[in-house]
C-alpha cells in the first residue's frame, strides 16, 4: 500500500503495479508488471537512447583487455597509475579529493580511450556528517530521515568526487547476534522497501548526474541477514517463498526506485553463493525485474567462490572459501556467468578473462554486456562530462558538517529513539542538577556506530555535553567503567570487567536529583564482522545499573541505551525505572539526546526490530509464521520455551511510548469485498489523549488465515508517523492492493488467493483492533 507521505508527495512515489494473468488453481497467478514497477527517474538529459549509442560506439573501439579493465574494481590500496592508464574501471575507498582527481586525470587524459573511473564508497549513514545507524533510522518509521541522511551523505561524498555508494543495506534480518542488523532497517520488508526506496531517491535525487547525487547500490543480494546462528557470512538455507516474500521485497522496490547498481553477497543461499547465484542475480535482479546496471562483487566474493585451499592453484589471491569452484579461472567464469559485472578487490576477471574467452567458458558476448552495463551507468551519471569533482580539492573541506546537514543529523537521531519504559522519570527537569553517569556519557568514539565513513570522533557531541548545554543546574559526570573498542583477535570483546569506578559513579549519581545513566555497547560490536554470541548488556554493566538505582530509590533515573542491535533485558528491565533506545546517533548525539530526555523532542520512534527477553528465544520476529501448536504459555504441547512464561519477545515490533498518550480507534474498510486486483482503502482515527503534543506511528498489518502456504501471523503493510497537538485527532488512510494480500509462492510466482483477509491497525504489532473484507 502506499500512505502517501509527505516525501512521497514531494519526490513521487513508486509504483508496485501488478496485472492479473492465467488462472490457477484455487489462486491466480498474478504477473508482476514490470515495466510499471521501474520508474525511472531521469529528466531524459541524456535520452536512453543516445546513452546506448555511446555506449555501444565506446565498446566498439575497446581491445578484450581494456574490457577486462573495465570490470575490474579496486580498493584504494590496490589501485596504481598503471592499471588506471590501463583503463581500470572502479576505485573503491579512495576518498582524498586531490587523490581522486589525479586518478581521474589519468583516466581521462592518459588511457587510450579516456573513460573516466567510477570512485565508490560506504556512505552507509553520513559521508562526514554521521547520521544515527539504519536501525536507528528504521525505528524513525519516517522516510524523510532516511532521505535526508541519504542526501546529505550523497552531497558531501560527491564534493570529494565520489559517484557511487554502496547503499541502501536492506537486508531484512531477524537474527541480533549479526552485528550487521545495525546496517538496515530491522526486521521487515516492508519498512526495509519503504526506507530503501527514500535511501535511494535521496542519493540519486531526479538524476544522479547532478553534482549533488551518487549512483545507489542496493545490497546484499540476497538474505545475508540470516546467516545460521547469526555468524557473519554464514550459510543460509531458504526457501523459495521466505526469499520471495521476505528478503527480496526491498532489493525490488529500490530498483523500482531507479537504484542502477546492486551488489552480489558473501553468504550462500541453498548452496549457492550470492555473486555465484545465476538465479538471483540473472533470472531474478536483470531479467525479471528489467535492471539495466551494473553488480559488483563484495570485497573478495569472486575469490571466495574457490575450496579453501583452492584445489588448483593458480594465482596467489588468498582468499578462498565455498567451495564451487576449482580455482581463479573457474571462480571468474563462474561470477560472470551467474550476471557479476564488477569484481571488487580481487582480480580473476581481469587476469584470466582472455583466457576464459578464448577458451569458451566465458562468452564474449558476456563480457560486452558487463561493460556495456559499466559504461551505461558512468554516461547516466554525466561522468563522461563532468568527470571532476564539483570543487576543487581545497574547497571540499568547507561542504563538511554544513549547518542544515547537522541540523538534519541532530533531527534524526532524535526521531529514532525509542522510548521503552518510563515510570514517571522523563522528561526530566532542565532546571535540576544533573549527574550524566556510564561508559557513554562523556563518549565521542562509539555515537558514531559502525560505518562512520568519514566520520571524526572530534565532531561528535557528547551525551555529557550535549546534556549540560540544556541544563541550566549543574551537571556532573562519572565513567563507572570503560568499554573496550578492540578489535578481534586481540581482544577483550566486552570492557566494563571492572567495578573499580563503580563507587565513584554512585556517589556523582547520589549527588544529583536526577540522573542519565549511559550504557550500552561499545560501537565495535556491531558491524561487519562484529556477531555477538550474547544480547547482554556488555561487561558488568548491569551491576552498574542496580547499584546506582539502589543507592538512589525514587530518584528519576533515565537510562540512555546505545547499541547496534536489540539487546536481552530481561534481568535488569526491573532495575531501570525508565529506558530510552538511541541506538548510535551520530554526532549529534548529545544534543538529541539532550532534546529527548528535557522534553524539547517528544520521543516517536518504534521498534524496528523485536527485543528478546533472553537469548535462547532468537529468532523471535513478529512476522513469523502460525504453527500446528501456537505458543500457549498455559499449556505443554505447544510452541514454547519450558523455562520462559511467555510468548512474547520483551518489547515487540512497533512498540514505543510517548509523553503524551494516543488512541487509535474507528477502523473501517471502503468496502467488504474487492476482486483480486481491485483496492481498498482502511481507515483509521488516531488521537492525542494526553496533555503533551506528540508522534504516534499509526501501523496497518493484514493476516491471510486460510490460504496455500501458511501466511504470516501479522504483515505490516502499511505505517504513519503523524504529529498531533493535545486532543486534536487525524484520520489516516491506507490504500491497499493485491500487492499487499497476495504472496509469492514455493515456484516463485506471485499468487493472488480469494478468500478471508483480516486488517489489524493499532500502534503496534500486537494491535488488536481488527477488520476483514474478502477477496473474490
Ligand atoms: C562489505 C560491503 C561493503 C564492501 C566495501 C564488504 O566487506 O560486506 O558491505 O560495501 O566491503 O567496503
Amino acid at each position: 500500500m502506499r500512505s502517501g507521505s509527505r516525501l512521497k508527495a514531494a519526490i513521487g512515489a513508486a509504483v508496485v503495479a501488478l496485472t492479473v494473468g492465467i488462472a490457477g488453481g484455487a489462486g491466480v497467478i498474478a504477473q508482476p508488471d514490470e515495466s510499471r514497477d521501474r520508474e525511472r527517474v531521469r529528466d531524459g538529459r541524456d535520452s536512453d537512447r543516445d546513452v546506448e549509442r555511446r555506449v555501444n560506439r565506446l565498446l566498439s573501439r575497446m581491445t578484450l583487455q581494456e574490457k577486462l579493465q573495465q570490470i575490474t574494481l579496486l580498493p584504494d590500496f590496490k589501485v596504481n597509475e598503471d592499471e588506471v592508464r590501463r583503463g581500470l574501471g572502479a576505485v573503491l575507498s579512495e576518498t582524498r579529493p586531490e587523490r581522486i582527481r589525479e586518478l581521474q586525470t589519468i583516466a581521462v587524459e592518459e588511457s587510450r580511450l579516456g573513460i573516466p573511473l567510477l570512485f565508490a564508497f560506504d556512505t552507509i549513514h553520513g559521508f562526514r556528517t554521521i547520521f544515527p545507524i539504519p536501525l536507528g533510522t528504521g525505528a524513525s518509521f519516517d522516510p524523510e530521515v532516511a532521505y535526508d541522511d541519504a542526501k546529505y551523505g550523497a552531497r558531501e561524498s560527491a564534493a570529494v568526487g565520489l559517484k557511487q555508494t554502496y547503499a541502501p543495506m536492506v537486508d531484512v534480518s531477524h537474527e541480533p547476534r549479526w552485528g550487521r542488523i545495525a546496517e538496515a532497517a530491522g526486521e521487515d520488508p516492508y519498512l526495509n522497501s519503504e526506507l530503501g526506496v527514500a535511501r535511494v531517491k535521496g542519493t540519486q535525487g531526479r538524476d544522479y548526474s547532478d553534482e549533488e547525487r551518487l549512483v545507489a547500490s542496493p545490497k546484499h543480494l540476497v538474505a545475508y541477514g540470516q546467516p545460521e546462528g547469526g555468524r557473519d557470512y554464514d550459510t543460509t538455507d531458504m526457501s523459495e517463498h521466505r526469499l520471495r516474500n521476505m528478503y527480496l521485497p526491498p532489493f525490488k522496490a529500490a530498483i523500482a526506485a531507479g537504484a542502477d547498481t546492486a551488489m552480489c553477497s558473501f553468504n550462500a543461499i541453498n548452496g549457492v553463493p550470492g555473486c555465484g547465484n545465476h538465479y538471483t542475480m540473472t533470472e531474478i535482479l536483470k531479467r525479471e525485474w528489467g535492471f539495466d546496471g551494473f553488480i559488483e562483487s563484495d570485497w573478495t566474493a569472486v575469490a571466495e567462490l574457490r575450496s579453501c585451499p583452492p584445489v588448483n592453484p593458480s594465482d596467489t589471491q588468498p582468499e578462498c572459501g565455498h567451495g564451487v569452484a576449482a580455482d581463479g579461472p573457474g571462480a571468474a567464469a563462474l561470477a560472470l556467468n551467474s550476471g557479476v559485472d564488477s569484481e571488487m578487490t580481487s582480480t580473476f576477471f581481469r587476469d584470466f578473462g582472455a583466457q576464459l574467452v578464448s577458451q569458451g567458458r566465458v562468452s564474449m558476448s558476456r563480457i560486452d554486456d558487463a561493460v556495456r552495463r559499466i559504461l551505461r551507468i558512468k554516461f547516466r551519471a554525466g561522468l563522461f562530462e563532468n568527470p571532476y569533482a564539483p570543487y576543487l580539492p581545497g574547497e571540499t573541506e568547507a561542504q563538511m558538517m554544513k549547518p542544515d546537514a547537522v541540523a538534519a543529523a541532530r533531527k534524526a537521531a532524535g526521531r529514532s529513539m525509542v522510548l521503552l519504559k518510563n515510570e514517571s522519570v522523563l522528561p526530566l527537569d532542565p532546571n535540576k542538577s544533573t549527574a550524566v553517569v556510564g561508559p557513554l556519557a562523556r563518549n565521542q568514539h562509539d555515537m558514531l556506530g559502525p560505518w562512520w565513513g568519514r566520520g571524526r570522533d572530534q565532531d561528535v557531541v557528547t551525551v555529557f555535553d550535549g546534556i549540560d548545554q540544556q541544563n541550566t543546574a549543574p551537571t556532573t559526570y562519572a565513567e563507572g567503567c570503560k568499554l573496550s573498542n578492540t578489535e578481534p583477535p586481540h581482544t577483550d570483546p566486552e570492557g566494563c570487567q571492572s567495578d573499580a569506578g563503580f563507587g565513584e559513579a554512585v556517589t556523582v549519581a547520589s549527588a544529583a536529583e536526577q540522573v542519565v545513566l549511559a550504557v550500552g555497547e561499545s560501537r565495535e560490536m556491531s558491524g561487519e564482522a562484529a556477531s555477538r554470541s550474547t544480547l547482554d548488556l556488555p561487561g558488568r554493566q548491569e551491576e552498574l545499573i542496580r547499584q546506582i538505582r539502589a543507592a538512589n530509590p525514587g530518584k528519576p533515573i533515565a537510562v540512555v541505551l546505545f547499541s547496534g542491535r536489540p539487546l536481552a533485558l530481561e534481568d535488569v528491565i526491573s532495575d531501570m525505572p525508565s529506558l530510552l533506545q538511541a541506538w548510535f546517533p551520530g554526532v549529534q548525539a548529545g544534543p538529541a539526546v539532550a532534546d529527548v530526555v528535557f522534553g524539547g523532542v517528544n520521543p516517536g520512534g518504534k521498534l524496528p526490530v523485536s527485543f528478546p527477553r533472553r537469548l535462547g528465544q532468537v529468532p523471535i520476529y513478529y512476522n513469523h509464521e502460525p504453527t500446528g501448536r501456537p505458543c500457549n504459555p498455559g499449556a505443554k504441547y505447544n510452541s514454547r520455551y519450558r523455562d520462559i512464561p511467555s510468548c512474547a519477545p520483551l518489547f515487540e515490533f512497533g512498540y514505543g511510548l510517548s509523553y503524551t498518550t494516543f488512541e487509535t480507534s474507528g477502523l473501517t474498510l471502503s468496502s467488504s469485498s474487492v476482486s483480486r486486483n481491485g483496492s481498498i482503502t482502511a481507515s483509521v482515527n488516531v488521537t492525542n489523549t494526553g496533555s503533551r503534543k506528540g508522534d504516534e506511528v499509526v501501523q496497518l498489518y493484514l493476516n491471510d488465515p486460510v490460504a496455500s502456504i501458511s501466511q504470516p501471523v501479522r504483515r505490516l503493510r502499511g505505517f504513519e508517523r503523524v504529529t498531533l497537538n493535545p486532543g486534536q485527532s487525524r484520520r489516516v488512510r491506507f490504500r491497499l492492493d493485491s500487492s499487499d494480500w497476495g504472496f509469492y509462492d514455493n515456484r516463485g510466482r506471485f499468487v493472488v488467493e480469494p478468500g478471508q483477509i483480516d486488517v489489524y491497525a493499532g500502534n503496534s504489532s500486537s494491535a488488536e483492533m481488527k477488520q476483514s473484507f474478502t477477496v473474490r
